[in-house]
């Protein structure tokens, strides 16, 4: 029925939220899928589930419009249709819209898309499907950016993912508060949240990170980002296949392939 196929995919979750939330994971895709965004025919973004207010999809297109390209189009989609309206006066057409939508992205083509603090409401049984949704709506060589974070954006995880499935695992903190790279464990994304338990890479991973956390201490005289970088160079140094360079890991960054973490 055609009706049933225009219902958006999802459910209605809490839409908690806060300003600058979201600024690691959008600093990091402006790094990251910047070039992917300057080279689209069109720059079209879809912000996922942007919650009770809009404000980090506001946020996001003011990062993209100035960091990537001025003619970027952010559309914030969201499934409740009180939060679409209430969204309506932050609207600065043609580069930031507002529209009720779910997985299936209502009939948009983007070359990326941020779902952020959606998919950890669901059950991780409902993971693969939800990507799969997105990822066949998204422009060719398009891109999905899912995670996690907390309220204040202090933690973070997400995935890069396309339509081959993921491809990278970023783990991000604020290193002037962060006590232990452990901490990370409770903002990975819904498909690793619970493999951090003995036997999954995910799991070993973190112990690595934190293992050379302490191994660093005497790091800590020279700021927290010293200790970072030494700690996240010993991980390399034992083998896992790190990403990127210092200048991202400085960030208090740390991005991994799939294959690395990804659950047995
Ligand atoms: C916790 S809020 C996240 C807000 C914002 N992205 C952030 O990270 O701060 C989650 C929002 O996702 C929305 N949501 C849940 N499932 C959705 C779906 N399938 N499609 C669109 N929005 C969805 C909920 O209605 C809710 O407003």
């Amino acid at each position: 029925m055609a009706g049933a196929t225009r219902r958006p995919y999802g459910v209605v979750t809490r839409g908690t939220t806060n300003p600058n939330r979201l600024r690691r994971v959008d600093n990091w895709i402006v790094a990251t899928c910047g070039d992917l965004l300057r080279g689209a025919p069109d720059p079209l973004v879809v912000d996922l589930g942007y919650g009770a207010t809009p404000v980090t999809a506001v946020e996001l297109r003011a990062r993209l419009a100035t960091g990537v390209r001025a003619d970027v189009r952010l559309v914030g989609l969201e499934i409740d249709p009180a939060r679409v309206a209430a969204a309506a006066p932050a609207a600065d057409p043609p580069g930031l819209t507002f529209a009720r939508g779910g997985f299936e992205l209502a009939g948009l083509r983007p070359v990326l898309v941020r779902a952020f603090n959606v998919l950890r409401q669901y059950d991780e049984s409902e993971v693969p499907a939800a990507w799969r949704t997105m990822t066949a709506a998204l422009a060719p060589g398009g891109v999905l950016v899912e995670g996690t974070c907390d309220e204040l954006g202090r933690l973070g995880g997400w995935l890069l993912i396309d339509a081959d499935g993921p491809r990278t695992l970023t783990l991000a903190a604020r290193l002037a508060t962060l006590e232990s790279p452990a901490e990370l464990a409770e903002r990975l994304p819904k498909a690793l949240i619970h493999r951090n338990v003995p036997g999954e890479r995910v799991h070993d991973l973190i112990r690595a990170l934190d293992d050379a956390w302490l191994a660093a201490a005497g790091y800590a005289p020279f700021g927290p980002r010293q200790r970072w970088l030494r700690a996240v160079q010993s991980v390399k140094d034992a083998g896992w296949p790190i990403l990127d360079r210092p200048t991202r890991w400085r960030h208090g960054e740390l991005t991994i392939p799939w294959p690395a973490v990804q659950p047995r």
